[in-house]
């Protein structure tokens, strides 16, 4: 028997991927960065974390360069671990994307639009929007997206809303990346306010980042393939090849849980022993917190 939590379970669990970049061919991003061992590692932690995953979602820059090849490379890499969780998949195009191809290889659909999609996920509901601007690298919807949306939002969902959008609709530090930021975000958060909306999933920042939009937290999945370094002077936009991470995002009944798992496996041990945890299934839930809180000296 496993020690169970003395909380609820989380209703949804989502494993939250960004910017995987891949480039098909075994070329180096950057001249740096493998990305499809990138991505393999990333996945490899999903399955490894041992969740119920729900949904694997990856919120766009998932092609560098927008070509056939790493499109088809991303479904090779993916699906067979999608199959495995028994998860549903959701992706959405970044500024890195290019439409045509992503819609002829992902989707089947020989058209330049925007590939927007609905997935139900027992009743929550998971909304990815296109937010490249064709021909730019900043951000931001169409009127006939805006209306999308609004439409689909209008009837609330059982377990509310999840949006996934690759622009993060949140003020980033760095100027380089303010010109290359979500355009327009106040008409965007008017749309959300007062709808069902419990969360944005973000990318593009290339760093684990948290805001607001309005009332509903943004949660920002730090790169798959590369990070920017925050330690350096925001002026600059300098990569990492490290330290690559995902958002495990937990969806309680009344709140959003977001935790960064880092990819590469660093080195572990047990911080609390085995007997430990096998006499704390021993002892009656409502006795654990003071057996186990209290401290010994
Ligand atoms: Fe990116
Ligand atoms: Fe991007």
């Amino acid at each position: 028997m496993a020690l169970t939590g003395s909380r609820p379970a989380p209703t949804h669990v989502i494993a939250h991927l960004s910017d995987p970049h891949l480039i098909a061919g075994g070329g180096l991003l950057a001249g740096h960065v493998d990305t499809e061992r990138q991505l393999r590692k990333a996945l490899a932690r999903v399955e490894g974390s041992g969740e119920r995953i729900d949904a694997l979602v990856i919120s766009g820059d998932l092609a560098d360069s927008g070509d056939v090849a790493a499109y088809a490379l991303l479904l090779e890499i993916v699906e067979p671990v999608v199959e495995r969780l028994g998860c549903a998949l959701v992706l959405t195009g970044g500024n890195h994307d290019e439409r045509l191809p992503m819609a002829r290889t992902l989707y089947g659909v020989d058209s330049d639009a925007p590939q927007d999609t609905v997935t139900d996920l027992r009743g929550l509901r998971i909304i990815a929007i296109d937010s490249a601007v064709p021909g730019y690298h900043h951000g931001g919807f169409s009127d006939d997206q805006y209306a999308w949306l609004a439409r689909e939002l209008a009837s609330p969902a059982e377990h509310g809303t999840i949006l996934v959008i690759h622009h993060a609709p949140i003020t980033y530090r760095s100027p380089v990346m303010q010109l290359l930021d979500f355009d327009d975000v106040d008409r965007l958060r008017g749309i959300v306010q007062g709808s069902d909306v419990r969360a944005v999933l973000s990318g593009h920042l290339h760093v684990t980042s948290f805001g607001m939009l309005g009332s509903v937290p943004v949660l920002v999945a730090g790169g798959v393939s590369y990070v920017d370094d925050v330690g350096a002077p925001r002026e600059l936009l300098m990569g990492v090849d490290g330290p690559q991470s995902w958002n495990l995002v937990e969806v309680h009944a009344h709140e959003v849980v977001g935790t960064v798992v880092p990819i590469e496996q660093h080195r572990t041990w047990p911080a609390l022993s085995e007997t430990v945890t096998q006499y704390m299934e021993t002892v009656p839930e409502a006795e654990r917190r003071e057996v186990f809180s209290r401290k010994r000296s």
